[in-house]
């Protein structure tokens, strides 16, 4: 699992300013490189016990959590599994990552990771969707890496709660380049890859968790 990503800056016409490319073809949004030093903090632990839940763990093999910053979510998934691999875009969130013993960090576009296929028995997104640029290729290439019998998780905020439409809104106003889709929508997407979507999770304030199963048929 070495890491081929190399970014570069080019110059885009559509957009008049110069952007971030990753391995050729992927813009990078650089605000997560800003508060990777603070991000931890400012973000807080994450929902462990859910996760753990929701993921059936424990489990022999290794977990993926894509879009996965510093490791803040999947860091205390460790013990559950055997390997825990950090994909990100972000440098800067990686090498906060790498601070923490046991994790293996690799620069990557959820889009186009660099795995063979069905090498991971568990998959997790945690707040992370909405960030990436094309959903629909970034959800095949989970379920691409995901082991049959195995099961992929997405936590994100729910569109339909006011606080996380402000939370779209500031996004925008900030030009993250966010792209929220409903949690229903997400469970759409996801069985378009040939997974069975689990019935959707939600904490009724903030959050939504869609988990979804490859069948040990689909290969
Ligand atoms: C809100 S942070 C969540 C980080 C982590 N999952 C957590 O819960 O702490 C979103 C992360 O997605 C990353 N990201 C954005 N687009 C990405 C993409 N196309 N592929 C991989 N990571 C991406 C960002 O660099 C950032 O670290």
């Amino acid at each position: 699992m070495n890491n081929p990503a190399v970014s570069y800056r080019v110059y885009d016409p559509k957009r008049f300013k110069f952007q971030d490319m990753l391995r050729g073809t992927g813009y990078v949004n650089r605000h997560f490189d800003w508060i990777a030093f603070a991000y931890d903090r400012l973000l807080g632990p994450p929902r462990t016990d859910k996760l753990v839940r929701l993921l059936n763990l424990p489990v022999r093999g290794r977990l993926l959590d894509a879009g996965g910053g510093t490791g803040r979510a999947s860091a205390a998934l460790h013990p559950f599994v055997d390997d825990v691999v950090v994909t990100d875009i972000s440098l800067p969130m990686l090498r906060q990552g790498r601070k923490r013993n046991g994790m293996t960090t690799v620069l990557a576009r959820t889009e186009e990771l660099p795995f063979p296929d069905e090498v991971f028995e568990r998959v997790v997104v945690v707040d992370a969707l909405h960030h990436f640029s094309t959903q629909r290729a970034a959800l095949a290439e989970l379920a691409r890496v995901l082991r049959p019998g195995g099961r992929l998780l997405i936590e994100e905020p729910d569109l339909k709660r006011p606080a996380v439409k402000v939370v779209a809104v500031l996004e925008k106003l900030l030009l993250m380049e966010s792209h929220f889709i409903t949690p229903e929508g997400i469970a759409q997407e996801l069985s378009r890859t040939g997974l069975s979507v689990l019935p959707i999770r939600h904490d009724f304030r903030f959050r939504a968790w869609i988990a979804a199963d490859k069948p040990v048929s689909l290969s």
